[in-house]
């Protein structure tokens, strides 16, 4: 058995090593510095704690980004320098986070281990390559993210740190193929085990749906389907599921061969970045395309995102929560025996709080970003939530999970065409959610982001924002002068969030101006940009009048974003005239 030692390598701290809402993010070129990673990863271990760290299991894997497969032996060196007992190593390093989070939980190896926690290579949906991002991310035994008190001790670390710990005459490991492997420490043994985990994912998945109704609906002639992976790690598990386990056709996946670089693509699942996919499924504005498929579906780099589509049809993450939950126990057999909880993010739509409130179910509102939701599931308090971000899931793991979203989704097409396969039309998505406007009322909702604009004018606009709401007679009266028929605000406020787990509270969680009549707008500023600020401005308006659900969103939400403009003075702070996305 190869031996090795355990080296003290002397380093001083990096500015600017504080994990944003899901880890840190940074470019390569940032990442690749001398002791760079290595400081992050052993600020990491410190914050956990040496008893913690000995003996312990920890996945190591990710998105398989440019940078990682280097990353992944470092870290290993340094799990084993620091004592931990065993990692485990997706194939080609490759595992998407919600693989991650369903590992950590459910996977126990050949000697009956569990893992503790994971180290997660990526930057989410931020393009990769060796100009653009690399990121890492720990979670906990859980299987979700680290929280703020953890991330907060690692960010301290990162400023006081003096030395990091490697072995020394480790070798590289062959990750590409499966097998352990063994070695010698100062501690005891070591093991090094590389695994495939669509495994466990796929084993996952179908404890949760019934395959078999959604292969019938895939088999149909008059259901097509589209799957679109951007590149990103994905394609890995869309090919088992969608194509193995499910019997779709190859030509239904869409770039599913993952890259370093995403195909120098954004792997991002919206209308803007998921190209391809929006012009086959005839929602392109310069493309026609005679036949659309009834169904498309995108993931991020992680595949932790999903974008639902229906033929010429976009469903807004926010709906798509709320239809979710409305139709779980009868199309998705993990929920048959009824729902805990659904929560949705401070920014997301209100389309679920009506779904809860009809359905009479417990309902939360939190921050974004998806440990809050953790606190909920470990509870046994929510079953469903999601985010305006292109991010749904369950309490199946504790990440949200793109994959899940679509199998939600077609379970969900299932039902409601089980008796109608051999019918002369399928039931469609846009049919779904027109039905489910028809029952709930409409939200109407839009995004704009201002990505990378100066961080400073970005700090003013947010101040400006905040002091406007000590006045809201004024910000009335600026109001009536943009658009005399937008209603009132009648309440504003910066959100803040109490825990009613652990009683842990969150301030400054974006500033919401509420209108009279239910409509909202939200500023926040991103946090899990790695360069400059993103501001996101969230525009919605509900409407229940029957007649008035059809319009298209833009249109009917005009007013109102030009009132947010003008309002937060977007154009003087920032000097941008338009988004650069609008979602
Ligand atoms: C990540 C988190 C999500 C969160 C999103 C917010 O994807 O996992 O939970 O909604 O970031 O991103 P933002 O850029 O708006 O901070
Ligand atoms: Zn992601």
């Amino acid at each position: 058995m190869v031996a090795f030692k355990v080296t003290r390598v002397g380093t001083t701290p990096f500015d600017g090593q504080k994990p944003g809402t899901s880890g840190l993010r940074k470019k390569v070129k940032v990442f690749t510095q001398p002791h760079y990673l290595q400081n992050f990863v052993q600020a990491t271990f410190n914050a956990l704690g040496s008893d913690k760290v000995k003996g312990a299991t920890l996945v190591i894997s990710g998105d398989g980004r440019y940078f990682s497969k280097d990353a992944i032996q470092v870290i290993t060196k340094m799990a084993a320098a620091n004592g931990v007992r065993r990692v485990w190593v997706g194939q080609h390093g490759l595992m998407s986070t919600p693989a991650v989070s369903a590992v950590v939980r459910d996977r126990v190896g050949a000697d009956g281990s569990k893992a503790n926690g994971a180290f997660i290579l990526t930057a989410s949906h931020n393009p990769g390559g060796p100009h653009e991002d690399f990121g890492v991310k720990y979670n906990m035994e859980n299987g979700g993210p680290a929280p703020e008190g953890v991330t907060n001790k690692i960010y301290e670390n990162t400023t006081t740190i003096k030395e990091y710990l490697i072995a020394e005459g480790l070798p590289d490991v062959d990750i590409s193929k499966t097998g352990v492997s063994s070695f010698e420490g100062p501690d005891g043994k070591f093991d090094v085990d590389v695994f495939d985990s669509t495994i466990d994912y796929v084993k996952l998945m179908k404890s949760i749906f019934d395959f078999l109704s959604i292969q019938k609906l895939l088999s149909s002639p008059k259901f097509g389907f589209c799957y679109d992976a951007l590149h990103g790690v994905a394609g890995y598990y869309a090919k088992r599921i969608f194509v193995e386990e499910l019997g779709g056709k190859e030509s239904s996946l869409l770039n599913c061969v993952p890259k370093e670089d995403f195909g120098g693509g954004h792997p991002d699942p919206n209308l803007t970045y998921a190209k391809e996919l929006v012009a086959r499924m005839g929602l392109s504005k310069s493309l026609s395309e005679p036949n659309p498929p009834e169904f498309g579906a995108a993931a991020d780099g992680d595949a932790d995102r999903n974008m639902i589509l229906g033929k010429r049809f976009f469903v807004t993450p926010s709906d798509s929560v709320a239809i979710i939950a409305a139709n779980a126990v009868e199309a998705i057999p993990y929920f048959s025996g009824g729902l805990k909880g659904v929560a949705r993010s401070m920014p997301t739509s209100a389309a679920l709080d009506v779904v809860a409130k009809s359905l009479n179910l417990k309902f939360y509102e939190v921050p974004t970003g998806w440990k809050f939701f953790g606190n909920l599931m470990d509870a046994g308090m929510c079953s469903i939530c999601g985010e305006e971000s292109f991010g749904t899931g369950s309490d199946h793991i504790r990440e949200k999970d793109g994959i899940w979203a679509v199998l939600a989704w077609l379970s969900i097409l299932a039902d409601k065409n089980k008796d109608n396969l051999g019918g002369e039309k399928l039931v469609s998505v846009e049919d779904i959610v027109r039905q489910h406007w028809a029952t709930y009322g409409r939200h109407y909702y839009t995004r704009y982001d201002y990505e990378n604009v100066d961080a400073a004018g970005a700090k003013e606009l947010m101040a400006h924002l905040v002091k406007l709401q000590s006045s809201l007679d004024e910000v009335n009266k600026i109001i009536k002068g943009i658009h005399s028929d937008v209603s009132n605000v009648v309440h504003g406020d910066e959100f803040e969030y109490k825990d009613p787990v652990d009683s842990s509270i969150s301030k400054h969680q974006g500033i919401r101006y509420l209108f009279e009549d239910g409509s909202r707008l939200v500023f926040r500023l991103s946090g899990t940009g790695s360069e400059g600020a993103t501001i996101r401005v969230y525009i919605e308006q509900y409407e229940k009048d029957p007649s008035k659900i059809g319009r298209d969103s833009q249109e009917a939400l005009a007013p109102l974003v030009e009132v947010a403009i003008k309002l937060s003075k977007m154009q003087e702070f920032t000097g941008r005239s338009a988004p650069t996305v609008i979602t």
